[in-house]
């Protein structure tokens, strides 16, 4: 069920022999940093839209019930907002693993909200990966993620996290803030 992305991932390794890398969070990285960075600044990046399409067996759900996270899909004019954080290259390795299930690491222009820009590395998982569950209408999500609870814990804490955390960048996600609109009118499951 599975794909193992931590060999890919590692080589990807264009910035290795940099100091310091950015990279661009938009889901859970936003609101759980769990690895040492050096600085972090509101950022976002073009092109891409935020989507609860990745299927999540083994921290927000289980094999049997999958929960939904966040993954990112290619959408021209869109603008995607997170969190940009500067790490050292080994922090990586750490990020892997965590990702492992289906997450590729890719590189892209990062504007930061308070100006300038850097390029620097995100994770997707894209629908050829064994973990990609796809589009649902905006209620069943909210019912799966309701449902669906893992290692890391519920899924309904992950997707209403994820939505504060958007508030306080001042961001608007129609996708993710219609997802919690169901998701608050439910009993957690
Ligand atoms: C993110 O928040 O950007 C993220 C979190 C987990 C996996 C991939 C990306």
């Amino acid at each position: 069920m599975s794909t193992n992305t931590i060999a890919i991932n590692q080589s990807m390794d264009r910035f290795n022999d940099h100091d310091s890398v950015w990279l661009f969070g938009y889901g859970s990285l936003i609101f759980k940093a769990d690895f040492p960075f050096i600085e972090k600044r509101p950022a976002h990046i073009l092109n891409w839209a935020r989507r609860f399409w990745q299927g999540s067996h083994d921290h927000r759900g289980t094999p049997e019930a999958p929960g939904r996270v966040a993954t990112l899909t290619p959408d021209a004019g869109a603008v995607c907002a997170g969190m940009a954080y500067l790490i050292s290259p080994q922090v990586f390795a750490h990020l892997d693993y965590r990702e492992k299930n289906g997450y590729l690491r890719l590189s892209t222009d990062i504007f930061f909200e308070d100006g300038g820009q850097q390029e620097g590395l995100f994770y997707i998982a894209r629908e050829d990966n064994a973990a990609f569950l796809g589009q649902a209408p905006e209620l069943d999500i909210a019912h799966q993620i309701n449902a669906a609870h893992g290692p890391s814990g519920r899924n309904r804490e992950y997707l209403l996290n994820l939505a504060t955390a958007l508030r306080e960048l001042g961001a608007h996600d129609a996708h993710v803030f219609a997802i919690e609109h169901h998701l608050l009118a439910m009993a957690p499951g």
